[in-house]
């Protein structure tokens, strides 16, 4: 059996939850702001957060896949499902799960950046090391991780897992 061991508590991630939640309100405080979560693994950050915002912030839906030889770090990015909202002149707030290798988040920026938003930010709930090295780049950040595989809270090990309450490492 693989073994799991905690390194966020759900309590840990509720908390700062609530403290982006916080900053983003107050950014984006008057302006008419969309949250774009990126399926799957943002579903439980995204559901979190959203509730503790202004009640007229607009959600939708992005969802890429990412092919590259051995791990996805110089893979290309295809995108499997595309937005439903028209972000032309609208204030963007992408959320993301994890920013591992950081290239999910670099194809996105680019792609809606060629959409003319108003303005273009991204939370992540995690950020690896990795990521910065690769230029991914996030305004809000929750915890920076070391470099290990992690499930939980949105993150999958082959689908499973999704539905823990906490960030774990998972080892083999
Ligand atoms: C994960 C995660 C991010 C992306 C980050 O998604 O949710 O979107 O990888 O990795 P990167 O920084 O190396 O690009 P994944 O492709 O595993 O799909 P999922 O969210 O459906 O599990």
């Amino acid at each position: 059996m693989p073994e799991l061991k905690t390194i966020i508590t759900a309590d840990e991630i509720q908390a700062k939850v609530s403290e982006l939640a916080g900053k983003i309100r107050e950014h984006y405080s008057g302006r008419d702001l969309l949250l774009i979560g990126v399926l799957k693994g943002s579903i439980h950050f995204l559901s979190d957060l959203a509730r503790q915002l202004d009640p007229t912030t607009e959600i939708d839906f992005v969802q890429v896949s990412s092919y590259g030889p051995g791990n996805s770090s110089s893979g290309v990015v295809r995108i499997k499902k595309d937005l439903d909202i028209n972000i032309e002149g609208r204030h963007v707030l992408v959320v993301e799960d994890i920013l591992d290798t950081g290239l999910t988040l670099t194809h996105l920026r680019e792609l809606f950046a060629t959409r003319k938003p108003a303005s273009l930010q991204v939370v992540t709930l995690l950020q690896k090391p990795t990521a910065l090295q690769h230029g991914g780049r996030a305004e809000y950040v929750g915890f920076d991780i070391p470099d290990e595989f992690v499930v939980g809270y949105g993150l999958d090990y082959a689908e499973r897992y999704r539905n823990l309450p906490y960030v774990a490492v998972l080892r083999e």
